[in-house]
């Protein structure tokens, strides 16, 4: 199954593909955690993303299709995969077409998480990730059992840089302007099919899991 999960930030894509991979043991591609990745290690891909990160616009396309094109020809991307968090405009679609029908794949089914957005902020400021795991929760949402105590591992919790009021306004500007032309995109390529993200997190992954096990 070739999967993209799109949706505003915030909506829950990373949340519920960490579900899907358990269920469907295919990878999880994030360009926003591969961009966060290379930040840490201080890499020359790290220190272009990480202004266009911080500041809540997109890294150039030309940098994050290079990456994406790299990691989908991998030999774990042959049973398939989930994309999340890429393509964010009309040119990464045009670019990933052209990788998968390069690949001899297409995609099975474009799923995107409708979400509001006035709950995204709230959504983004509350959420707390775990420094070891990379386990994703919600003050409210979804906390730990033990307060900044992650559940799967003990690890300390942080806060990504670009959750913040500020930026959110601008990661949710960005997103209408840019990514949102792909619901109509994806529709006309008779591949979407949107999922109620309000719902808690669970719900969600049914719906999910629902819609996948219609298609092939
Ligand atoms: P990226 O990391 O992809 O960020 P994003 O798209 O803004 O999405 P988020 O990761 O913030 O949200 P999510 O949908 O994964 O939500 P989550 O599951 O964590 O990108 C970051 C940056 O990298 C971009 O701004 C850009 O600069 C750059 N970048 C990345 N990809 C790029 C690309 N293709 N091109 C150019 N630049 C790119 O959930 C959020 C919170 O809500 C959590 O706390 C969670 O616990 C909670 N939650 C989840 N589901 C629910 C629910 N159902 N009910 C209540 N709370 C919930
Ligand atoms: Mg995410
Ligand atoms: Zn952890």
């Amino acid at each position: 199954m070739q999967l993209l999960l799109m949706g505003p930030p915030g909506a829950g894509k990373g949340t519920q593909a960490a579900e899907l991979v358990k269920k469907f043991d295919i990878p999880h591609i994030s360009t926003g955690d591969m961009f966060r990745a290379a930040v840490k290690e201080g890499t020359e891909l790290g220190k272009q993303a990480k202004a266009c990160m911080d500041s809540g616009k997109l890294v150039p396309d030309e940098v994050t299709i290079g990456i994406v094109r790299e990691r989908l020809a991998k030999d774990d991307c042959k049973k398939g995969f989930i994309l999340d968090g890429f393509p964010r405009t009309v040119e990464q679609a045009d670019a990933l077409k052209k990788i998968l029908d390069d690949l001899g794949m297409k995609l099975t089914r474009v799923l995107n998480i409708h979400v509001p957005a006035e709950d995204l902020i709230e959504r983004a400021v509350g959420r707390r990730i775990c420094k070891k795991c990379g386990a994703t929760y919600h003050v409210k949402f979804n906390p730990t059992k033990v307060e900044s105590v992650c559940d799967n591992c003990g690890g300390d919790l942080y806060q990504r840089k670009d959750d913040n009021e500020e930026t959110m306004k601008n990661r949710l500007s960005v997103y209408e302007a840019s990514t949102k032309p792909l619901i109509d995109y994806y529709a006309a390529a008779g591949l979407y099919t949107q999922i109620d993200g309000r719902q808690p997190i669970e719900k969600v992954t049914d719906d999910l899991v629902r819609v996948l096990s219609s298609v092939k």
